[in-house]
């Protein structure tokens, strides 16, 4: 592919603070917004609860944090303008030790807006310019809790019990933008993210944090345009770089839009393999039709060269309806990379409506066998089944909770380290919107279909959210 040389520019974040501000003000946006009703609704406060109902019984041997993030705005604007993805994040969390409940706690991320709220004082660590709001996804790294955003936010760190330690890109003064998507490399205890931000044109970064918190690389990558890029992949040997037609668009921008990234039509798809100990030159592409990804399953190594990448496959995104995302048809899909050839082999897995890949994450980077996704529909009348497909056989069994009774996003324990890949449980929140609760649900994963083992009931509805981990003590 014949590519142009553009160099990497970074605008300061005082100009792009400026004209973005400018440009919101001066062009009202009103897409038809539902981010601040219904499941989208932010709750109002923050509690502690220790006095839960608890249904069955939690198994003895889990004990850690099970925690959830999401948007959850505190001070809208200009509600017409607001958009999901913008919210002051909260985390919400369940603490269990030795199979024991001990608390349900919800804390917001502590941000600037947030703390100004609260009369209290500013969290220290540096800013990425404007750039102050997480709230994609929380998780456990260094013995330590961390919540993230890509497109330029830096991470925040986080106490055991959710308040704000401090911002910055882990233990680096280093500001470069960050992911909601790192991966942990359970070899090394790394984590490896392509990070992107509006501020760096035409370049997008790999960066490694090692077992420690530290960041012990920052390679930037030059492409010859702006995607919006979610999440990456890795295999033992290779980082995977997502370069899909989702754009920042100068036409969003001036037209006052909170998330300015659209849809470009007639475009190419493509991932890019990079030695993980190489440099952007040695990165080889591999070119496919339109698409878009968020979020990738699994990805590992063949003998043969080629590299196989699990990952849930939008025929289009931020195309169809304005302030987006769209779900409109996604598939669970199997990509078999060939580097030599510049090609990728395609073949679905499942082609139901889904989003939220997991698995067992000690088989990250390897061959494995169980893929968790969840219904996607962005259309909270339909039902949004758990699914386990089994990557072996083909089978995809289907736990439908009924309707109105949604999951979120499953993360699979497993019962023991050595335990096999099912031999675990399933972690999620399950919300029924019919009588605005939740329940903490634990399945057993080899008899996904049968009574949950344990559920911690809160009798309100937790907002929709994004990403959830287990966090082992
Ligand atoms: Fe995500």
């Amino acid at each position: 592919m014949l590519q142009l040389k553009i160099p990497n520019i970074k605008v300061p974040n005082k100009v792009f603070t400026g004209v973005y501000e400018f440009l919101q003000k001066i062009a009202p946006y009103s897409p038809d917004n539902k981010y601040l009703e219904g499941p989208f609704a932010p709750v109002p406060y923050e509690r502690v609860e220790t006095d839960l109902e608890v249904i069955g019984t939690i198994p003895a041997a889990l004990s850690g944090t099970y925690a959830r993030i999401g948007p959850n705005p505190i001070n809208v604007k200009n509600p017409g303008k607001h958009h999901w993805f913008l919210g002051d994040g909260m985390v919400h969390g369940i603490k269990i030790k030795n199979g024991k409940f001990v608390w349900y706690r919800n804390r917001w991320i502590g941000s600037d807006t947030v703390n100004d709220a609260f009369n209290r004082p500013h969290a220290p660590g540096p800013r990425n310019g404007i750039f102050d709001i997480v709230n994609t996804n929380v998780f456990g790294h260094a013995g330590r809790i961390w919540a993230s955003i890509e497109a330029g936010t830096l991470p925040v760190e986080l106490d055991a019990e959710f308040e704000t330690v401090k911002h910055g890109l882990f233990d680096s003064d280093q500001i470069a933008p960050y992911t909601a998507h790192p991966h942990l490399d359970p070899a090394t205890g790394e984590l490896h993210a392509v990070t992107y931000s509006a501020t760096q044109l035409n370049y997008v970064q790999y960066i490694v944090v090692d077992a420690d918190a530290k960041v012990t690389k920052i390679e930037s990558i030059p492409l010859n345009r702006q995607p919006m890029i979610h999440d990456c992949a890795i295999t033992q040997k290779y980082v995977l770089v997502f370069d899909f037609p989702v754009l920042l668009s100068v036409k969003g921008m001036i037209s006052g839009e909170s998330v300015p990234y659209h849809w470009r039509e007639n475009s190419y798809s493509r991932v890019g393999v990079m030695p993980r100990n190489g440099t952007a030159a040695d990165i080889r592409w591999c070119t496919l039709d339109p698409c878009y990804v968020f979020h990738s399953c699994n990805a590992f190594d063949q003998d043969d060269g080629s590299i196989v990448l699990d990952a849930v496959v939008h025929e289009h995104m931020f195309k169809e309806r304005e302030g987006g995302p769209e779900v409109a048809a996604t598939t669970f899909e199997r990509w078999t990379l060939h580097p030599e050839t510049g090609t990728v082999d395609r073949k679905v897995i499942s082609d139901v409506l889904q989003e939220f890949p997991r698995f067992d994450e000690r088989l990250s980077t390897k061959p494995y066998r169980y893929a968790y996704t969840i219904g996607a529909s962005l259309d909270f009348t339909d039902d949004h089944p758990l699914y386990r497909h089994d990557l072996l056989t083909g089978e995809t069994i289907v736990r439908n909770f009924g309707a109105n009774v949604n999951p979120k996003e499953v993360n699979f324990v497993p019962r023991h380290a050595d335990a096999a890949e099912d031999d675990g449980w399933l972690l999620t929140f399950v919300t029924n919107a019919a009588n605005q609760t939740t329940d903490f649900v634990i399945l057993d994963a080899q008899d996904m279909l049968g009574e949950p083992v344990a559920r911690v009931r809160l009798p309100w509805q937790m907002p929709l959210g994004f990403h959830s981990n287990w966090i082992a003590d």
